[in-house]
């Protein structure tokens, strides 16, 4: 990727495929990628702990997004929530505006990437799948790592989660005018991957 600046945007609601070809498209390329939606359970994590939304993004620290206990039902419920503060969001803008800027090539995955953190990437992705399918993926996901939870409790968790995101005033999950929309519903991941890669491919040479 020489040290050129290239982002890639991908948003979309949870568990539709996003963080998966994010990855792929960042090794792909060689590029970089943040999973923005880390920055957000980071500080519910640390709310849940007993530290103040805005005390918590402002001095988000890089141990605090290597903790282990992220990925749970309830630091998703709590990252909802804090995302919705809009002085939770501005603590966390610059970094995420920083890393997409990075010579080599960005990507970067959450819900206003496309929108509002980076608004002139140059490709940008808004992941849809029907809302059985990413509750099973997801449910997969946490039972592999040993959570006990329903398929049905899962749905509803994402559900309420998709709401608030999309109602919330400061940047919600909406896709860009310019986002090319991506429904994964029927596609395996070697099938997603490989369409997203294509079309980053063209973006690059110029397409
Ligand atoms: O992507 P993930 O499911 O880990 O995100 C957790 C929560 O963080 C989302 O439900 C959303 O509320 C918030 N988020 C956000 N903006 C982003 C990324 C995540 O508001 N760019």
């Amino acid at each position: 990727m020489s040290d050129k600046i290239f982002t890639v945007a991908i948003d979309g609601p949870a568990a539709a495929g996003k963080g998966t070809i994010a990855r792929a498209i960042a090794q792909g390329f060689g590029m970089a990628h943040l999973d923005t939606g880390l920055l957000y359970r980071a500080v519910g994590r640390r709310v849940l702990d007993g530290t103040p939304a805005i005390i918590a993004a402002s001095t988000l620290r890089q141990r605090d997004l290597a903790r282990s206990d992220l990925r749970t039902p309830e630091v998703a419920a709590a990252a909802s929530e804090v995302a919705a503060d809009p002085d939770v969001r501005e603590a966390l803008v610059a970094f995420q505006r920083d890393f997409a800027r990075r010579p080599g090539g960005a990507v970067l995955d959450g819900r206003d990437i496309g929108t509002v953190i980076c608004p002139e990437a140059d490709v940008k992705f808004f992941v849809t799948a029907d809302d059985a399918t990413r509750a099973r993926r997801r449910f997969l996901e946490l039972q592999a790592s040993g959570h006990t939870i329903t398929e049905a409790e899962v749905l509803e968790n994402i559900r309420i989660r998709d709401t608030r995101d999309a109602a919330r005033d400061a940047a919600p999950m909406v896709a860009a005018e310019d986002a090319m929309a991506f429904d994964t519903s029927d596609l395996s991941i070697e099938e997603a991957v490989d369409q997203a890669r294509k079309l980053v491919a063209d973006a690059l040479n110029g397409g």
